[in-house]
């Protein structure tokens, strides 16, 4: 390995998160408008240009790589990256290859996530009623997530389930727990941040997860353990009363319980801007200088200022309700 990525707290950046679209065939009202204008397609970096940054970060220590969007499984030729990405878990370079997504796409393309060294994937899915996946999605998709989900347990993908808590499906998160656990899938519940310009919904929609936990623990059985995937999540088995399998459930608590001093990640955009922090703006552009002279050289300097710059974590509040987002720019733009 070159020099490891350790920032200016001492955390070691082993995990790269990947955006390589920010287009998504679903409109979820706390991650996009309904109306985005999305990037230009020259602006992308190409399918070659991504897997030689995923390179240089492995080079640098990454051992974990996970695809988002937007809503990965629709950009172009997708599995043409992942094959190739694959290829360093092959040669135990990477102790994890995995992806982020909606689920839609999971039918099309379960086989060869799977073929191509994939092992685990995590799903995003707020509600198993079709009314408001509706509403949340702002589109009548919930069958295609359903089929995919299927199609990903058929070949053995281990399937997470991400959750925001919202408002809106707070009665519902329960059931969806225990229909997860059910079918051998993990569910990870995620309080909702105020990114991108469309706060008014989201503020009104936060439900912090100590209440979750609270409501869930007045049924079930919770208890801590220490399970580790290298996200933000902290764990509980989760004994359920009846006859229910039981299973873990994680919680992502930017809100009620900052996890950043163990941050361990950064991510780039499908344009090559690195973000190292996701509550912070102030990108550097990585594309100029892998498309310029002596690429190598160029990314080692630039990613040795990121690591200098990057925050010791983000301030997302929700109680400045009304002032505005935290951070301007869409959830979708680097994947959460
Ligand atoms: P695992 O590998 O299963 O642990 O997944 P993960 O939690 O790392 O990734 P995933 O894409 O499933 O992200 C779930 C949620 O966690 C998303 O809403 C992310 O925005 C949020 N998240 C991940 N990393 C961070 C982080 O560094 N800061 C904040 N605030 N949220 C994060
Ligand atoms: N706050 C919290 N989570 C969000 N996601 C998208 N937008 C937000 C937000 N504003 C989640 C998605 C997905 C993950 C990548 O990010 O639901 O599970
Ligand atoms: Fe698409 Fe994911 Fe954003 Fe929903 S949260 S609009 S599925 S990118």
């Amino acid at each position: 390995i070159n020099s490891p990525l350790i920032d200016s707290y001492g955390r070691q950046i082993t995990y790269l998160r990947l955006s390589v679209t920010d287009r998504c065939d679903l409109r979820c009202t706390y991650c996009m408008a309904e109306n985005m204008t999305f990037l230009p397609k020259r602006d992308l970096l190409t399918l070659e240009e991504l897997d030689q940054l995923a390179s240089h970060f492995i080079a640098r220590g990454v051992r974990k790589i996970r695809i988002t969007g937007g809503e990965p499984l629709v950009r172009r030729d997708i599995m043409h990256l992942i094959k190739r990405l694959g290829r360093h878990r092959e040669r135990g370079a990477l102790d994890e290859l995995t992806v982020t997504t909606n689920g839609t796409q999971l039918s099309r393309f379960a086989d060869d996530l799977k073929r191509f060294g994939v092992e685990r994937i995590n799903v995003s899915l707020d509600t198993l009623d079709r009314a408001l996946f509706k509403t949340l999605t702002r589109r009548d998709a919930i069958d295609s997530v359903m089929q995919g989900i299927d199609a990903a347990q058929a070949v053995g993908l281990r399937v997470k389930i991400n959750t925001v808590a919202l408002q809106s499906n707070a009665d519902e998160i329960a059931d969806m727990m225990v229909w997860a656990h059910g079918r051998g899938m993990d569910m990870t519940l995620i309080e909702v941040m105020p990114l991108g310009e469309i706060d008014e919904d989201r503020v009104d929609q936060y439900i912090p997860l100590s209440e979750v936990r609270d409501r869930l623990a007045a049924r079930f059985t919770l208890s801590d353990i220490d399970h580790r995937t290298g996200g933000p999540a902290r764990y509980v088995s989760v004994k359920e009363t009846a006859k229910g399998k039981g299973g873990r459930l994680g919680f992502i608590t930017p809100l009620t319980n900052n996890f950043c001093a163990g941050c361990n990640r950064v991510r780039v955009t499908c344009t090559g801007q690195i973000y190292s922090c996701l509550g912070h703006g102030g990108a550097v552009d990585l594309r100029s200088a892998l498309r310029g002279e002596a690429p190598q050289e160029a990314l080692n300097t630039l990613l040795d200022s990121v690591m200098r710059a990057k925050p010791e974590r983000h301030n997302f509040d929700i109680s400045k309700r009304g002032q505005g987002p935290s951070v301007q720019r869409y959830m979708s733009v680097t994947g959460g």
